[in-house]
């Protein structure tokens, strides 16, 4: 993980505010940016990519900018696209993990080192990454099974990702431009890109850079300078805009920009560049798009888990009312419980997805989630409380809960809230391996767990708010779900 910015920056406690209930979040002059290039990286890890894949590719791609210069708005516009083009990503992680019987996150990231419109490449794609402990009979199975699918298939794989990301991108109220560029991400010059094949300028030019940026850095990031440039010239007229080509060409020499690309510290790289005259802070609405715009990419990953950020959201503020938590705190405690699991971008669906229960090495996979929430989220420094409590909201009273193991004396009321609505909110939910619970059941486990597991307090308040709120099943909804997913299988 990324470990370029300080996250040292706590929430000042409020005077006169009880130390429960000060605020998560110190809300004036974040920067948008800041935001948006730390979640990026949850989406480089959904995809399989190193670190900073997004960062790289909006550096490259805002290198070409400055040399075809863009108007600012339409650099403002190309910013965003390019650190938020794969928003739709996690959308079809469980599909690519079913269809391979692999790792989605090294499948998508080898087939971004392929040329897929070769057919020899996908297939030897294919048997490189299907099933990849299996016999040769397992592979051609999986690889019969893909190649039955047809190409309809991956071009609707790739419309549903590229429509997705480009309506998150509306919700978070980027430019149309924004949207659009994520939109033809997948566009060839040549016109045999997906979804549309949209040929030449037909397809938007802030949609030429990112598709080129991306492929650069990933080339560059693997192979080198020499390597990702030979791609670029391979593919010129093909894949990629041939002036766009010719101008990357040009940057050959800029040997400082390259191994910028290479800094620890992408962090403060990417603010450089940001656009002047265009830098955006987030407000306390801005904040909210931006928690619900990621809840939707975490329940996105898995058909079993779908609603589940939102739903514990809900859950959360529910109970926190309870206990008369001022709204300030109530609104920071919803972002917090919709991006909680923003970790579990990073474990496989193969492991998510399972029909059976995880094993011990699936469980230690499973285990590291909240820690990969907590390490994206306090990249934003005025996160840093949020992240604290993100992270911690496996842990347990007793100090057998995870990450980090501790116990009551380091979990505040806040955390113990998220944990209550976040295990309530499991239970109620069906899994690959065991049906939805009924609320009594719920009641009863927590019951037998509290001042153990959870916290007591909290778990009265739950059942004063399920008193009177009742939670309504997502059951429906999540079977539905799993029904399209295998529908498409
Ligand atoms: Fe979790
Ligand atoms: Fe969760």
């Amino acid at each position: 993980m990324p470990t370029c910015l300080s996250s040292d920056v706590f929430v000042q406690p409020a005077a006169g505010v009880p130390a429960k209930f000060q605020r998560l979040i110190v809300t004036p002059n974040i920067r948008f940016s800041e935001i948006i290039s730390a979640l990026s990286v949850a989406l480089d890890i959904t995809q399989g990519h190193p670190q900073g894949h997004c960062i790289r590719t909006a550096l490259i791609g805002m290198r070409l900018a400055d040399v075809l210069r863009l108007p600012p708005p339409d650099c403002s516009a190309l910013f965003y696209a390019l650190l938020l083009k794969d928003l739709g990503c996690s959308s079809n992680a469980a599909k690519m993990a079913y269809l391979f019987g692999a790792d989605d996150h090294l499948v998508k990231r080898a087939a971004r080192m392929i040329d897929w419109t070769n057919a020899g490449q996908c297939l030897k794609h294919c048997w490189n990454n299907c099933v990849p402990e299996g016999s040769p009979l397992e592979k051609l199975l999986k690889i019969a099974a893909i190649v039955k699918q047809g190409p309809a298939s991956s071009r609707g794989v790739i419309k549903t990702r590229c429509e997705r990301g480009a309506n998150i991108a509306r919700m978070l109220q980027l430019p149309e431009a924004t949207a659009t560029a994520i939109l033809d991400l997948d566009e060839h010059w040549n016109g045999r890109g997906n979804p549309h094949g949209l040929k030449g300028e037909r397809i938007s030019l802030l949609g030429r850079v990112c598709c080129l940026a991306q492929t650069v850095e990933v080339f560059f990031t693997a192979y080198g300078l020499e390597a990702a440039l030979d791609v670029a010239c391979q593919r010129r007229g093909e894949w990629f805009d041939p002036d766009l080509v010719d101008l990357l060409l040009t940057l050959r020499r800029e040997s400082i920009f390259w191994e910028r690309l290479l800094s620890a510290n992408l962090f403060a790289e990417i603010s450089r560049v940001e656009p002047e005259g265009a830098v955006l802070l987030a407000d306390d609405d801005c904040l909210d798009r931006v928690a619900e715009a990621f809840a939707l990419v975490v329940d996105a990953k898995s058909p079993w888990t779908y609603q589940h950020s939102t739903r514990v959201a809900e859950i959360a503020v529910g109970v926190a009312r309870q206990f008369g938590c001022p709204v300030d705190l109530e609104r920071d405690l919803r972002r917090t419980a919709l991006l909680h699991d923003i970790g579990k971008l990073g474990v496989s669906n193969l492991i998510l997805d399972k029909r059976g229960k995880p094993t011990d090495v699936e469980y230690a996979q499973i285990r590291k989630h909240p820690e990969y929430s907590q390490r994206i989220l306090e990249q934003v420094a005025a996160f840093g409380t949020l992240a604290e409590v993100a992270g911690a909201h496996h842990e347990r009273l007793d100090g057998r809960g995870y990450h980090r193991g501790v116990s009551a004396g380091e979990i505040p009321w806040v955390t113990r809230v998220l944990t209550v609505a976040d295990v309530c909110e499991a239970m109620s939910a069906a899994r690959p391996y065991r049906d939805a619970m009924p609320w009594d059941q719920i009641r009863q486990i927590l019951a037998n767990d509290a001042g153990r597991g959870v916290d007591p307090d909290c778990l009265h308040a739950l059942e004063r708010w399920q008193d009177r709120h009742e939670l309504a099943s997502r059951l429906e909804a999540q079977l539905s779900e799993v029904d399209r997913l295998l529908s498409e299988l």
